[in-house]
C-alpha cells in the first residue's frame, strides 16, 4: 500500500458515500449512510488502519487526505439533512397555505327584534311629539296597579286584567298606567309622559301572551280636552299608519279614564272591504284612551278643578302584528331564526 493507493480507495470511498447520500428523503437513512462510511466501525475508519503500513514522511500527507475525505461526506451529510428540513419546510407551508385575496366570509350581524324595533319606533315617535319616557317597577302594588287607578277592592273592573298574584299587596303589574299614578306622584304638572314597559297577565293563545310590552301615555294640563286627545292620536296615526288612514273612536269603559274609548284605524288589509284580520268588520282597534278620572287626579294630590288630562295605553305586539302581518303572537317570542331574519 503506498500513498497513492490510500488516496484513491478514501477518493472512492468518498464518492460512493456522497451517491449514496443523494435523494436521500429520510433522516434515519442519512444517518445510517454516514456511520455506515464515518462511525467507528465505519469503512473510512477501516482504511485508517492502512496507515500504519505507509513510510513516516507520507503519514501527514495521508492523515490530510483521510481528513478532507471525512469532511466532504460530513458536508453531503448535512446537505441532506438541511434539504430533508426544507422540504418538510415547505409541506407544512403548502398544507397551511392562505389565500389573503379570497373574499371574505360576511359575519352575521345583530339585527334588533321586530318588537324591539316597533318599541323604538313608537317611542321615537311620541317623543317627537314632546313625551317623555317614564318608568315604573313591574313588580307592582295592589295599590298602584288598581287602587289608584279607581278600581275599589272587589270590583268587577278587575276581572278586566287576570292578574299574577305575588301576595296580598304584591302582583306582575297588569299594564303600564300605574306609571301614571307614580308620575303624577312625582311631579307636579304639566305632565307629558309615555311609559313603555313589559306587563303580565294569565292569558296564552294567538292573539295573547301571558308577557307582552304597552306604551301608556298621560298628558295633564290646564284646559286639556277630548280634542287634544283626538289631535295626538290622529297625529299618531299618521305617522305610524299613513295619512289616508280612517280612525274613529269608540265609546268604552276604563275605571281611570271619564268618558273612555277605544280607537279603532280602518283596517289595512282589506282598505275597510271586510276580511278575515277585521272579522269583516272593516275596523281594527288598537288602543284603550280617555280623560283621566278625576278619581285619579285625588289619588295624586292633584286638584281636578284646575287640570284635565287625557291617557292612553297601548299594546306593542299588536301594532307589530298588524304592521308586519304576523297572524301568532307566540312567533314573536319563539325566537326562531327563520322568523327573526325576515326583519332586516
Ligand atoms: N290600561 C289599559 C289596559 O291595559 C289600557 C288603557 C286604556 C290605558 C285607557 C289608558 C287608557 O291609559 O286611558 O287595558
Amino acid at each position: 500500500m503506498d500513498l497513492q493507493n490510500f488516496e484513491q480507495s478514501l477518493l472512492a470511498l468518498q464518492q460512493s458515500a456522497i451517491d449514496e447520500l443523494k435523494g436521500v428523503s429520510r433522516r434515519e437513512d442519512a444517518l445510517q449512510i454516514k456511520n455506515r462510511y464515518l462511525g467507528k466501525k465505519g469503512q473510512v475508519q477501516a482504511q485508517m488502519s492502512v496507515l500504519r503500513e505507509l513510510p513516516n514522511e507520507q503519514r501527514r500527507d495521508a492523515g490530510r487526505i483521510s481528513n478532507s475525505t471525512k469532511q466532504a461526506i460530513e458536508q453531503a451529510f448535512q446537505k441532506v439533512m438541511s434539504d430533508i428540513a426544507q422540504a418538510e419546510l415547505d409541506a407544512k407551508l403548502a398544507s397551511e397555505a392562505l389565500d389573503v385575496t379570497l373574499p371574505a366570509r360576511k359575519p352575521k350581524l345583530h339585527r334588533s327584534h321586530p318588537l324591539v324595533q316597533t318599541e323604538q319606533e313608537l317611542i321615537a315617535l311620541f317623543a317627537e311629539m314632546g313625551f317623555a319616557v317614564a318608568q315604573g317597577p313591574e313588580i307592582e302594588k295592589d295599590y298602584y296597579n288598581f287602587e289608584a287607578l279607581n278600581f275599589p277592592a272587589d270590583h268587577p273592573a278587575r276581572d278586566m286584567q287576570d292578574t299574577f298574584m305575588i301576595d296580598q299587596q304584591g302582583l306582575l303589574r297588569t299594564h303600564t298606567s300605574p306609571v301614571q299614578i307614580r308620575t303624577m306622584l312625582a311631579y307636579k304638572p304639566p305632565v307629558q309622559i309615555i311609559a313603555p314597559g313589559r306587563v303580565y297577565r294569565v292569558d296564552d293563545d294567538p292573539t295573547h301572551s301571558p308577557v307582552f310590552h304597552q306604551i301608556e301615555g298621560l298628558l295633564v294640563d290646564v284646559g286639556v280636552t277630548m280634542a287634544d286627545l283626538k289631535g295626538t292620536l290622529r297625529h299618531f296615526i299618521d305617522r305610524c299608519f299613513g295619512k289616508q288612514t280612517p280612525m274613529r273612536l269608540r265609546p268604552s269603559f276604563f275605571p281611570f279614564t271619564e268618558p273612555s274609548a277605544e280607537v279603532d284605524i280602518g283596517c289595512i288589509f282589506c282598505a275597510q272591504k271586510g276580511c278575515r284580520v277585521c272579522s269583516q268588520t272593516g275596523w281594527l282597534e288598537i288602543l284603550g284612551s280617555g280623560m283621566v278620572d278625576p278619581n285619579v287626579f285625588k289619588s295624586c294630590g292633584i286638584d281636578p278643578e284646575r287640570y284635565t288630562g287625557f291617557a292612553f295605553g297601548l299594546g306593542v305586539e299588536r301594532i307589530a302584528m298588524l304592521k308586519y302581518q304576523i297572524s301568532d303572537i307566540r312567533l314573536l317570542f319563539q325566537n326562531d331564526v327563520r322568523f327573526l331574519e325576515q326583519f332586516s
